[in-house]
């Protein structure tokens, strides 16, 4: 599915580091970790007309993220909002509006790796876009299973939500190249991992299923769609799931800040059919909808 230009973000003021600069005029510098080595974390948010979804738990992750990157100049949470709050009003955005917050570990004083380079400061950039959730929600989305596999601890941790997104970026040209809406991506062992962007869920025979948080990001809304589950009695369970599973599921769906919740309905050409006629979607669903403005942050 590819995203179309919205004429609405025409004219959106970003902000880089210390302000606000006009879309045309956002830029950082050819010295910055992020162009130098995708050397930053970041966060996607949501805003809904109560405010900003889960941004607690979001911001918790971009400090743990930066934690584990050891950068050495991260913002406080007030110095974040604040700054959240000047750009949202700044553009006069309230709701349909996706933000991409990213912290680059910042300018370096001559190109290299090394982080003791990095001498001022890190670079907060907050780039809000009116963005309604970007898959078809209503008939769901075709994906195909990549042959890159997504990191696990051995290599580049995926609880790290960092810049450097090549892996999900090959699989998802693969998923291009088939004519796929995304790609599937495995772990190291051959069980699935999550999507090129999203993570993944299915159900059989009324029970919920999603892969261990291993080898893939450990979402926000991944997080909520187990605690949905413990709360209308059907706990989901982490477990190691195979393609065969996946195929023989009766939903799949998959999840994130961007999409919401998903249906996947085709896998590697394999339709997929709900053979025991019971639908857990539509309840989790419901549930999510209602959780919206409860856990919505004002700012
Ligand atoms: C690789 C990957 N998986 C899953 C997700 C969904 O995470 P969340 O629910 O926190 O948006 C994202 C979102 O950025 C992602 O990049």
């Amino acid at each position: 599915m590819l995203q179309k230009f919205d004429p609405r973000n025409k004219d959106i003021k970003i902000w880089v580091k210390d302000g606000l600069y006009a879309r045309q005029d956002a830029k950082v510098s050819v010295f910055d970790s992020v162009v130098q080595g995708g050397d930053a974390v970041w966060e996607g948010l949501r805003v809904y007309p109560e405010g900003i979804f889960m941004l607690d738990r979001h911001l918790g992750r971009l400090a743990d993220s930066a934690k584990a990157m050891a950068f050495t100049d991260v913002p406080k949470n007030e110095t974040i909002i604040a700054a959240l709050k000047e750009t949202l009003e700044a553009n006069k955005m309230d709701r349909d509006v996706h933000i991409r917050l990213t912290l680059t570990r910042g300018e370096k004083i001559t190109s290299g790796m090394d982080p003791r380079l990095n001498q001022f400061g890190s670079c907060l950039i907050i780039v809000p876009e009116y963005k309604p959730p970007v898959y078809d929600n209503e008939n769901g989305i075709s994906v195909i299973t990549s042959s890159i596999r997504r990191n696990s601890p051995n290599n580049l941790d995926s609880k790290i939500h960092h810049n450097n997104l090549i892996n999900n970026i090959l699989a998802k040209i693969q998923s291009n190249v088939a004519g796929a809406d995304a790609a599937l991506m495995l772990d190291w062992y051959g069980f699935a991992a999550e999507l090129n962007g999203t993570n993944i869920f299915m159900s059989k025979n009324g029970k919920l299923f999603t892969p261990h948080a291993d080898a893939c990001l450990h979402g926000i809304t991944r997080g909520l769609i187990i605690e949905i589950g413990k709360e209308i009695n059907n706990p989901v369970i982490e477990k190691n799931i195979s393609l065969t599973e996946l195929y023989a599921a009766d939903e799949v769906f998959c999840s994130g800040t961007m999409g919401e919740l998903t249906p996947i309905h085709l896998i590697d050409g394999r339709n997929i059919e709900n053979t025991s006629g019971i639908k857990t979607l539509p309840s989790i669903i419901e549930k999510f909808e209602a959780k919206i403005p409860q856990l919505c942050v004002t700012i």
